[in-house]
């Protein structure tokens, strides 16, 4: 299991980078909206540009970043796509976050433009993360098309079977859409592409999609500091504290803190 951080919110993504757990960072229009809100109530002056350089040089050139497309047609999905690699690339590991399908709601007659554009953009050696995906089916066409991420979003599944109050089309939960994406992986074959469990919200989640087989889960900084804490391991750190006894401190050279 390989664990990302899911913010562009540079001092979070240090964070993860201290603890040593920063195996990569996904970002989307929402997140680089809180950031670009942040920096402005701090009153920097801001270059969304230098910013997103900025979060490369910290991660370091082999960390994975995913940046995502706004467009929601093919050309322009590729143009974007294409813009943000070039721009990039030089500056580490980028992945472009393509959504499987880019129409909003009902206006749209442009249905597989997020599978033509994985698939040229993959041909032309452009690293994809697949976002957006919340059936089996549309995880094994990306990954078909060529994406390396699909992102299937545990949370925001779960909340959509808690609205409709009944099994998605078959699927039981968000850790089942990650439980069936491996099986349908494992069963097809597909060596191309890894599973990137996002919108994982809490330690529940972490640990759920870690046994349904995800490769990878993004989450953000709180649900990764939570992932060590425990009533009783507190507790256990407490009465150990209490029960140090001189000649043990003298030993190891403890000084209360
Ligand atoms: C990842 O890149 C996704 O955009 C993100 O995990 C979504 O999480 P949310 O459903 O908590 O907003």
């Amino acid at each position: 299991m390989r664990i990302f951080i899911d913010s562009a919110d540079i001092e979070e993504i240090k964070k993860v980078k201290e603890y040593g757990l920063l195996d990569g960072v996904t970002t989307n229009p929402s997140l680089i909206k809180n950031a670009v809100r942040k920096l402005k109530e701090k009153g920097r002056k801001l270059d969304v540009e230098s910013y997103i350089k900025y979060i490369f040089r910290v991660v370091g050139k082999k960390v994975p970043v995913s940046l995502e497309v706004v467009g929601q047609d093919y050309d322009e999905m590729i143009r974007e796509g294409f813009m943000l690699w070039k721009k990039f690339k030089s500056c580490g590991n980028v992945y472009v976050k393509i959504p499987i399908d880019p129409c909003i709601e009902g206006k749209c007659n442009r249905k597989m433009d997020g599978i033509r554009a994985i698939k040229e953009l993959s041909r032309r050696k452009v690293r994809v993360n697949c976002t957006l995906i919340f059936t089996p089916e549309q995880a094994l066409l990306a990954a078909m098309a060529g994406a390396n991420f699909v992102s299937p979003f545990v949370a925001r599944e779960e909340d959509y079977i808690k609205k409709i109050k009944r099994k998605d089309n078959g699927i039981k939960s968000g850790i089942d859409l990650v439980a069936q994406i491996r099986e349908i992986f494992n069963k097809q074959k597909v060596k191309n592409c890894e599973i990137l469990a996002a919108s994982v919200r809490d330690v529940r989640h972490f640990r759920e999609v870690t046994l349904a087989g995800a490769d990878i889960a993004t989450m953000p900084l709180s649900v990764i500091e939570q992932l060590v804490k425990h009533y009783k391991t507190r507790e256990g750190m407490k009465r150990f504290t209490e029960d140090i006894v001189p000649e043990y401190a003298k030993l190891v050279g403890y000084k209360k803190q």
